[in-house]
């Protein structure tokens, strides 16, 4: 196989740490084996998300330097606003922060409390602001998505029959029907154009409004282009559109594909809702032309959501994705697979099958990836889901125990991902003497963010 080759040249560099092992030992004791609690100059190759963690281009950072920080209807606002609506037709655009502010703010609005809302898979935020409101989550994707091994082009997909089911059952109470693309918490997996289409039309013929959570998209897009019928000659721009197309609006992060470090928004068609929206946007984040953004982030975004399209920089970001998954299967583990487009989940659970859930062994391999070779993931099992069982006491257990290695965009190379994958063969050498961890410590919510371990 051919290199990957980087569709861009580096103008600028920022200096990555080296550490030995015995360092990195004290690193982990010292932050209670907890990966969030570890700096990051401390950190060699630094996989714990995709988000906000890209390289800007030089176009981009050209828009920083342009940003009108005017309070309102500065030029930023309007570049960001063409472009969004250019993209992605909506008639009202609401700038946010972060993707989460745009969340809480739709549900907030939709009126969520004692209501559902129907998704392929929610994402932790998009959950949590649903029942922090109240309201019921819904998580109703294909079969195939519930089994790490089973190969299909479009795992992110919802199941139509659920979807028609919970419709009918509860009539009246779903209030949003959301298509996370791709999804992230299943895997980082695609969503099928046809699967769009049919959630679209299932919502619009039960009166429920259908958005995306589109943090994503471009990836989804390629995926299209790539794996459905119909779709290789058009653009990924054409491609993004059409999803656009099908929906009555859309959350976004702008930390994933909008190429930027911060920035987000709501987008709907809904005109009483965007003016509600507004009022509250304007109370909790800022005036509707920056929603608590500055002017030179805007600027940012609106360049980011150009080249985020380009199929070059698409093909370089899915190819090194892919060569990541392969590389890593090649040394034993077992991935949720086929590879999806931001990320790897390895199956830790499978992997370390002395490991019992109770004991993480998500997190163990976390840390045996940072102990081996400097290399931060984030689990994604019993330590972010799981918690003390009310009437047992004992730790109630996720559905999967894995390790998530997301790829920040545009930051690392095909030999960082070389070194990786080394560091991994290395520790399936001595996947045996990888122990588990018990909790020293813990808050009451949320608590992988905070909680002190400590090894078996
Ligand atoms: N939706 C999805 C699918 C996401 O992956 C995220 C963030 C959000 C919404 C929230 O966006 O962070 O801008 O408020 N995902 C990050 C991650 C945090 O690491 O996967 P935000």
């Amino acid at each position: 196989m051919r290199p990957i080759i980087e569709p861009f040249r580096i103008k600028s560099v920022e200096p990555i740490r080296m550490t030995t092992r015995e360092e990195r030992q004290q690193i982990l004791a010292r932050a209670g084996w907890n990966m969030f609690k570890i700096r990051a100059e401390d950190v060699l190759i630094d996989l714990l998300t995709d988000s906000g963690t890209g390289a800007m281009s030089a176009e981009q950072w050209a828009g920083i330097m342009r940003g009108d920080e005017s309070y309102a209807g500065a030029r930023s606002w309007f570049r960001f606003e063409a472009r969004v609506k250019e993209l992605c037709g909506f008639r009202h655009v609401i700038p946010t922060h972060q993707g989460r502010a745009a969340e809480r703010i739709l549900f907030a609005c939709l009126g969520v409390t004692g209501q559902v809302v129907v998704a392929n898979t929610h994402f932790d935020t998009t959950r949590a602001n649903v029942e922090f409101l109240g309201g019921r989550a819904v998580d109703i994707p294909v079969a195939e998505a519930r089994d790490p091994q089973a190969i299909h082009p479009f795992k992110g997909n919802m199941d139509l029959g659920e979807l028609t089911r919970v419709l009918a059952a509860d009539t009246g109470r779903v209030v949003c029907v959301l298509l996370t693309v791709t999804n992230n918490s299943g895997g980082g997996q695609p969503v099928s154009m046809d699967n769009i289409r049919r959630v679209s039309e299932l919502s619009r013929r039960a009166g429920v409004p259908f958005y995306l959570d589109a943090c994503r998209f471009a990836e989804n897009a390629y995926f299209i282009k790539t794996r459905e019928d119909g779709y290789a000659s058009r653009t990924v721009e054409s491609i993004a559109r059409e999803m656009f197309s099908y929906a009555d609006g859309a959350t976004f992060s702008a930390k994933k594909d909008g190429l930027a470090n911060i920035g987000g928004f709501l987008a709907t068609n809904d005109d009483r809702l965007a003016r509600q929206e507004e009022q509250l946007l304007i109370l909790t984040e800022g005036f509707t032309t920056y929603g608590g953004l500055a002017g030179r982030d805007l600027e940012a975004i609106a360049v980011g959501l150009s080249e985020v399209v380009d199929e070059d920089y698409l093909a370089y970001r899915i190819a090194s994705t892919r060569y990541l998954g392969e590389g890593l299967v090649k040394h034993g583990f077992p991935i949720v697979q086929p590879p999806g487009g931001h990320a790897i989940y390895i199956d830790a659970g499978a992997f370390l099958p002395h490991v019992p859930p109770s004991s993480f062994p998500g997190q163990a391999l976390a840390c045996a990836f940072y102990e081996q070779g400097g290399i931060r993931g984030v689990e994604v099992g019993t330590l972010m889901f799981g918690g003390k069982s009310p009437e047992t006491g004992g730790e109630r257990t996720a559905r999967l125990e894995l390790l998530r290695l997301a790829i920040p965009r545009r930051v690392y190379t095909q030999s960082h991902v070389d070194y990786v994958i080394e560091v991994a063969g290395e520790l399936a050498a001595r996947r045996d003497s990888i122990r588990g961890f018990s909790i020293l410590e813990e808050p009451p919510q949320l608590r992988h963010f905070s909680a002190t371990l400590q090894p078996l």
